[in-house]
């Protein structure tokens, strides 16, 4: 979506959107429109709508009003993007290509309508490169946004925020991409075309290079599939000489269960079982657009999991790059065994500060907290309460889950190091307590349990049905309130 910035309304707008704080309708507003607004029941709660036509100098336009909720609320930003959200919503399909937003009569601050727009474009993202025979009225029709009015230093404001856009919508691109278009190695280079030229770094690990590694346990999660895994690198050294902060995600580009294999009814969910590693390229290409100032590696461990007759078996034993064995139990408990070798690579060949693993990583954290938070486990307060609170203030809201040597008991296994599942309770703890087994002492890491965010089957704040791109905001603010001066 085009976004652009203006002295004065374009000639023939059709369109023409005002943000109202509640109970505040715009002078702009006619009688008539008053009264339907009241009949309506408007009264500019944050994204409500409401729409008619007024006649200027000879000229029909609509004029949407959206609301804003009150000024003083402490949902303030939040807010905002639900107005923004709510017209896209209502016009992506109006037939109309652009939207003024008139803000000269509005005291909104650049930042505040960094929100707006924010939610206007995230809410206007739709992926319909499939559909070949949509109808007109079907398509979406909005393109672009005429900002008229805007505040002293609006362009400079908007610049991070369409960074911010453009990582979320990359998520959801990955996140949305069947598995037969996006695997492994398709992954790689999608990656590979958007970061071109943006001054980050990409290092891909082939197969043979993570057999001399001795990445026995991701490896053997790709190895009942035709698609060759790989593990991929974006680093972006924006800041001084400081220790990265990393960020790591499971991409495993589709999850049938392997041998274990999952029942047929929804497996086709599975095709977002990369949503970490996407919240993880997203986060990376936010960070990146907007040159943060910061050191930050993502680190994301793609495969494929299929059953085959050269797939991994229950009762195998396979040996990791940390050099602890790992006695698989269910290959369905494969995500976690892709975050160990992806883990410990990263603090071999980074020494990271820190570490933010991103997971759609168990069912049982849906059970625990629906599709309202992720799951955060940490071995640090700090890097919890900063993720706690970056997550709050975007909107990818985490509830800190334990850890604790008693869960840890729970994956020791007879003939292995440990077990790849633990037992009845506590599913999304014990891949927690499995991960951090691979974390080095004193290494402040948190793991983030996303399998109740990465997809939602209703629209939401600022998405639609679909990939929400959960995790790259997070990722921003994190990086920005921790890591930039
Ligand atoms: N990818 C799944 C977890 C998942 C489930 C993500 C639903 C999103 C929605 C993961 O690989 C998995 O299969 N986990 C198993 C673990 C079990 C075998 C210990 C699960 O949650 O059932
Ligand atoms: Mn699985
Ligand atoms: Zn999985």
């Amino acid at each position: 979506m085009h976004i652009q910035f203006s002295q004065s309304r374009p000639q023939g707008a059709r369109l023409i959107a005002h943000v109202v704080d509640k109970g505040k309708l715009p002078a702009a507003t006619n009688a008539a429109m008053r009264a339907g607004a009241q009949a309506a029941r408007f009264k500019g709660n944050a994204g409500q709508t409401f729409d008619g036509f007024v006649e200027e100098a000879g000229e029909v336009a609509r004029l949407a009003l959206a609301g804003a909720g009150d000024r003083n609320d402490e949902a303030r930003f939040a807010n905002l993007e639900k107005a923004g959200a709510a017209l896209a919503g209502k016009y992506q399909s109006s037939g109309d290509k652009n939207l003024v937003l008139d803000l000269s009569e509005s005291d909104l601050s650049a930042v505040e309508v960094a929100h707006v727009l924010l939610g206007l474009r995230l809410r206007n993202w739709r992926y319909d490169v499939y559909r070949t025979k949509m109808k007109d009225d079907q398509k979406i029709t909005l393109e672009g946004v005429t900002v008229v009015g805007a505040p002293h230093g609006m362009e400079a404001t908007w610049a991070d925020g369409a960074a911010l856009a453009e990582g979320v919508e990359f998520t959801r691109e990955l996140v949305t991409e069947p598995a037969n278009i996006l695997y492994p190695e398709s992954f790689v280079e999608r990656c590979q075309e958007r970061f071109e030229g943006t001054g980050a770094e990409l290092i891909v690990l082939d197969e043979a290079e993570m057999e001399k590694l001795g990445m026995g346990s991701l490896l053997g999660v790709g190895q009942g599939s035709s698609r060759d895994s790989r593990i991929l690198a974006i680093r972006w050294n924006g800041g001084g000489s400081e220790a990265p902060i990393a960020f790591v995600g499971k991409g495993v580009t589709f999850d049938t269960g392997g041998i274990s294999i999952k029942p047929g009814p929804g497996m086709e969910d599975m095709k977002w079982d990369m949503g970490g590693a996407g919240a993880v390229a997203g986060g990376m290409l936010a960070l990146v657009k907007r040159k943060a100032k910061a050191n930050v590696v993502g680190v994301m461990g793609l495969v494929e999991n299929m059953p085959d007759g050269n797939a991994q078996r229950p009762g195998d034993v396979v040996k990791s790059m940390s050099g602890q064995t790992i006695e698989i139990l269910n290959t369905d408990a494969e995500g976690r065994l892709v975050l160990a070798d992806a883990l410990h690579w990263t603090q071999v060949e980074f020494k990271p500060s820190r570490i933010v693993d991103f997971a759609t990583l168990t069912g049982a954290i849906i059970v625990s907290l629906g599709h309202e938070y992720a799951g955060l486990f940490s071995n640090d307060d700090k890097l919890s309460k900063d993720l706690a609170e970056a997550g709050e203030a975007v909107g990818d809201k985490v509830w800190r889950m334990p850890l604790d040597k008693a869960y840890d008991k729970l994956i020791d296994s007879p003939i292995a190091d440990m077990k790849n599942i633990g037992g009845k309770g506590a599913g999304s703890i014990t891949a927690a307590q499995f991960l951090q087994r691979f974390i080095a002492d004193g290494t402040p890491w948190a793991h983030i349990d996303i399998a109740g965010m990465a997809w939602s089957e209703k629209q939401g704040r600022t998405w639609d049905k679909g990939a929400t791109g959960y995790g790259v905001r997070l990722i921003d603010r994190l990086v920005a309130d921790t890591a930039e001066s």
